[in-house]
């Protein structure tokens, strides 16, 4: 079997943060977590070692069938590759792919090409190069003068003619495990710190002519995310590639580089994204849905040929076909919205059914509430389902109609086809097909205004 060992027990202090670097998020996905899902894509099973906030970091893979190796104090990668051995020995692993948690770019395609190099060639020891022209802290890769691999040579401890050189390690290699059980427990520590480097591996290696290099054609997915400058910089590439993705499998984007779509999140072909639109969790667009521009969506699915019209935010919400919501509409967790039904402008609902057909334009709360086909809710009307304790329901029929600016106190039920008159405080059941009003009777006094006015004239005078 092939395992990645995945190196994720550095705290990482130029993040300047509480969090452990390995666990900043990344469009909704934990850093490291990237790591490990590459690595699964790619065919490799990880194991994941772990050290500072070790407990976070195994809640927050709890979900990724991955197993743990603990190295408690961080002396370096070579001895935290050396802290897995046993438990890569447990699984018995034939090849073993280490790189780190916090270089979230890597392609699995690049893995799987690592370790076809490696098979190749019949290398004990590949490591994965990039050529960069400001290869800084990097360690360097030295070849001899026919081009073979000899040693990595780390910044600090490199001679001025080694800085020079250009071909740096990404951190990403391929060992042979037996390889790796006999010769890594041996390796020697190096000061100042007294750290054992991975990467004395390649010299040794290459003393029995088994060790190379491989040079990736793209050095950015080598980028490590060591400061929140780069955690921006590797959203934005990752981002792009999903967007990229999604675009070359038919959604149109009309501005690509505004929008947050995070990697779980499904859109069919013929969506339109518009600007600024965020996309997160399990959300699924359907065919032929249009988002407007700033829109929010989380967990949330859209039928067929809908639309979500401008600077909506939905939760947690399931929206029909050929349905209309927003703009400026709030769906809160548990709505459910009917096919060609219509949400309109400063709607809130929560925990909520509109049936098919129905219609809520405007400035309406609508919570733990069921609403049949048809039915039209008027602009202003509350359902009043707390009553400062407990919820409670309200039901509407089909085919009813609720005047504007009518309050259900709910528990209560409007029966199919009643009609609410405007400005009702409703607290009684309303049966079907009936009318349901509570208004104080109008009053019409002739001539009143014209009284009223002189009066107030009159006194104006006066002072
Ligand atoms: C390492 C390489 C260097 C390479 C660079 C690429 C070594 C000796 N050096 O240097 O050649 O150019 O990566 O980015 O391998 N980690 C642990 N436990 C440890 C030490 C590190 O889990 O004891 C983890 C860190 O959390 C980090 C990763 O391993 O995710 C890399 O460690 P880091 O100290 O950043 O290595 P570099 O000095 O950058
Ligand atoms: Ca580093």
């Amino acid at each position: 079997m092939d395992i990645a060992v995945i190196l994720a027990a550095g705290m990482g202090t130029r993040m300047k943060s509480s969090l452990i670097k390995v666990l900043h998020p990344i469009l909704g996905k934990p850093m490291v977590q990237w790591s490990v899902d590459t690595a699964k894509q790619a065919g490799f099973s990880s194991v994941v070692v772990v050290g500072n906030q070790e407990e976070a970091v195994r809640a927050a893979l709890s979900q990724s069938q991955v197993s743990f190796a603990r190295q408690e104090i961080p002396k370096g990668t070579g001895h935290a590759v050396q802290c897995a051995l046993s438990e890569l020995k447990g699984l018995q692993a034939e090849r073993v792919l280490v790189f780190f948690g916090d270089t979230p770019l890597f392609r699995a395609a690049t893995l799987q090409e690592l370790k076809t190099f490696h098979v190749s060639n019949g290398f004990d020891v590949t490591f994965v190069t990039a050529e960069i022209p400001t290869p800084g802290s990097y360690g360097r890769l030295i070849r001899d003068d026919q081009g073979r691999a000899l040693k990595i040579v780390e910044a600090a401890n490199a001679t001025s003619e080694e800085l020079a050189v250009c071909e740096i390690n990404t951190g990403a290699a391929m060992f042979e495990m037996d390889w790796l059980a006999k010769h890594l427990p041996d390796f020697q520590t190096h000061p100042p710190k007294d750290e054992v480097y991975l990467t004395d591996a390649l010299e040794i290696a290459a003393k029995s002519g088994k060790a190379g290099a491989m040079i990736i054609s793209d050095p950015r997915e080598a980028d490590g995310v060591n400061t929140r400058v780069d955690l921006a910089k590797a959203t934005n590439v990752l981002q792009a590639r999903i967007v990229h993705d999604l675009m070359l499998q038919g959604v149109t984007f009309l501005a690509p580089d505004s929008v947050t779509v995070e990697p779980s999140v499904q859109i069919s072909q013929d969506c339109v994204v518009d600007r600024g639109v965020v996309l997160r969790g399990n959300t699924v667009l359907e065919q032929n849905v249009c988002i407007e521009a700033y829109s929010i969506l989380e967990d949330t699915l859209v039928g067929t040929g809908s639309t979500i019209k401008a600077q909506s935010h939905c939760v947690g919400a399931l929206i029909g076909s050929e349905a209309s919501v927003g703009p400026f509409a709030r769906l809160r967790e548990g709505t459910q919205i009917g096919n060609r039904a219509k949400v309109g402008n400063f709607v809130e609902m929560k925990k909520t059914s509109l049936g098919d057909g129905a219609k809520a334009s405007h400035l309406t709360y609508l919570g733990d509430a069921t609403i049949g086909a048809n039915a039209n809710i008027g602009a202003g009307t509350i359902t009043c389902n707390y009553d400062g304790f407990n919820k409670h329901q309200t039901q509407i029929g089909e085919g009813a109609f609720i005047g504007s600016n009518t309050a259900l106190v709910a528990p209560v039920t409007i029966g199919d086809g009643a009609l609410i008159g405007a400005g009702s405080t409703i607290t009684q059941n309303v049966d079907q097909n009936a009318i349901g009003v509570t208004r104080s009777q109008q009053q019409s006094i002739e001539g009143g205004a014209s009284r009223f006015r002189k009066r107030a004239i009159g006194l104006k005078k006066s002072t």
